[in-house]
């Protein structure tokens, strides 16, 4: 017997991936524990599901998965540049970066010389990358992430509603769960469902995950395409 093809044969998918390094000066930056672990395997699945790849991502020590087109960024503000250049190309948004919600307000120059005083770091809003694609108008339909440390189901749904997308895939943080680790467990959250997938490898997980995207993503273009 054949096997059905996925919904996603043939898509173009972008996805985002790993950390973002926000510049403090030349030699220091801010970041986070993100390791692009679950992105990739995310891109792998979605390859493996026949569609055409596009991986944007922060810095990582990974391995592009075969055939992805990937581009690498160091910023949130580079990544929201690249996803912006091909978002109009893209049939699913796939945001599984930890992108910076702030970044310094001034970056030096030159490195900061250290003294006896204390220092404060002034830091400004970084775009929001999710928030933007989900604002677009013709915006392809969007998968966010939500990474909480309590309250995950309240704050997955107000992050659905804020950020206009259509899925968000929740996890629990903290306690070496999900950032920089092999395994992770999902909330996945849309209008008028949800559905959990049981802590696994990162790999099982994001097939688990591509596949309830293919069948939500058919039931939208049957809807709206
Ligand atoms: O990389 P790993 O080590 O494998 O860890 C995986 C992960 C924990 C990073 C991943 O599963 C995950 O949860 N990614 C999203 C992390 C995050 O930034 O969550 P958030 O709740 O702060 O953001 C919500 C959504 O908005 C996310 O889709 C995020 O990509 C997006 N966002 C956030 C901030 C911002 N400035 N721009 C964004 O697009």
């Amino acid at each position: 017997m054949k096997a059905k093809q996925s919904s996603l044969a043939g898509c173009r998918i972008l996805i985002t991936a790993g950390p973002t390094r926000e510049a403090i000066d030349p030699v220091r930056f801010i970041s986070n524990r993100s390791s692009g672990k679950m992105g990739y395997a995310v891109a792998r699945a979605a390859m493996e599901a026949k569609a055409q790849v596009c991986l944007v991502s922060g810095p990582v020590a990974l391995e592009s998965p075969d055939g992805v087109d990937r581009v690498n960024v160091e910023s949130a503000k580079e990544m929201l540049q690249v996803v912006l250049d091909r978002v109009e190309d893209a049939d699913v948004f796939i945001a599984a970066a930890a992108v910076a919600d702030y970044v310094p307000k001034e970056v030096a120059t030159h490195k900061i010389k250290k003294n006896d005083r204390e220092m404060t770091l002034e830091l400004t809003r970084a775009p929001d990358i999710l928030a933007t694609v989900g604002s677009l108008e013709g915006r392809p339909f969007c998968v966010g992430f939500a990474a909480e440390t309590h309250e995950l189901e309240r704050f997955a749904v107000s992050k659905l509603e804020r950020k206009n997308a259509n899925m968000i895939a929740a996890n629990k943080v903290g306690d070496g769960r999900a950032f920089d680790s092999d395994t992770n467990t999902l909330t996945v959250y849309w209008r008028g469902g949800s559905v959990k997938i049981m802590k696994d490898d990162k790999v099982i997980v994001a097939k688990k995950l591509i596949d309830l995207i293919a069948d939500r993503y058919a039931s939208y273009k049957k809807e709206y395409l």
